[in-house]
């Protein structure tokens, strides 16, 4: 056994021990209910825009991207573009990698992969920022609800011509839309692939923990994972679809604070 793998032995081990560990599990989710109110999430940045997520889901999205190597990433939810900007430097660095292994020069105006972001209000200030960014070549944006029918065929449409997709999830959290939103964009994920589900956390909250929203226990993100799943495996059963996702419940195991837990859906068939 090479070093190389032996440590990536240890690595899987010490993720299987936190697996069986409760209370590892348990203080992790401590830390997300704990640090919401503070909106913990709004602290950070990716090459000087806002990114409203917790450090190891970026850090799981870059070790996806990386081991995928996706031409498009479809995201719904742009806010101040920080998590589109993130997306477009790690399809940057993919594009980067590809001409260092041929030996050949990139011309940033002709990016190879492309982030798609969806929102249904991009404001002005964001707009100009994200399109002023260096990373923005790599970027298209569609405004409008993303589970109006006419966004949905735009979208499928822009993602024809792609090979390798991931898409994320993180606009309206209700268990209506994020159904709504799986059911548009999750058969566009290519097999192997990942649709991540954002804010399924809310499920394994206090009740009432966003007086000010929609969402709450009982109606949300994660609430739509299941019943999607669930679906799915009563079409399969029917004979009626082979699209298969499973929760890579590895991830979250690996991260242990995470707001999307059950929410990381890998295409297996
Ligand atoms: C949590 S923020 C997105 C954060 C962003 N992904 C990031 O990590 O920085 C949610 C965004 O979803 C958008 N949104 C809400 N309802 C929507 C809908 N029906 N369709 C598309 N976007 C929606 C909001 O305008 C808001 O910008």
């Amino acid at each position: 056994m090479t070093e190389i793998e032996k440590f990536n032995n240890e690595v899987q081990a010490n993720i299987a021990r936190l697996n069986h560990s409760m209370e590892m599990k348990k203080m992790g989710i401590d830390f997300v209910k704990s640090s919401a109110p503070y909106k913990y999430s709004y602290n950070f940045s990716w090459l000087g825009r806002p990114i409203i997520q917790y450090p190891q889901d970026m850090t799981a999205m870059q070790e996806i991207i990386w081991s995928l190597q996706p031409d498009l990433i479809i995201e719904t939810g742009i806010a101040h573009g920080g998590s589109l900007i993130m997306n477009a430097s790690f399809l940057a660095m993919l594009d980067y990698c590809d001409a260092a292994k041929l030996n050949q020069v990139i011309d940033p105006n002709k990016p190879k992969r492309k982030v798609l972001g969806i929102d249904i209000d991009i404001r002005a200030h964001n707009r100009t920022a994200i399109e002023a960014h260096p990373m923005s070549n790599h970027i298209e944006m569609f405004q409008g609800s993303s589970i109006d029918a006419d966004m949905i065929k735009k979208v499928h449409e822009y993602a024809k011509d792609f090979n390798c997709i991931l898409v994320a999830l993180d606009s309206n959290h209700t268990h209506a839309h994020v159904l709504a939103e799986l059911e548009a964009y999750a058969p566009l994920v290519t097999k192997g692939s990942y649709c991540v589900v954002f804010d399924t956390i809310i499920e394994d909250m206090a009740e009432n923990s966003f007086p000010d929203r929609p969402w709450d226990k009982g109606n949300n993100a994660k609430t739509a994972v299941w019943k999607y799943l669930e679906n799915l495996s009563k079409k399969q059963k029917d004979n009626k679809d082979t699209l298969q996702f499973e929760i890579d419940a590895a991830i979250e195991s690996k991260l242990l604070i995470t707001v999307a837990p059950d929410g990381y859906l890998k295409r297996i068939n």
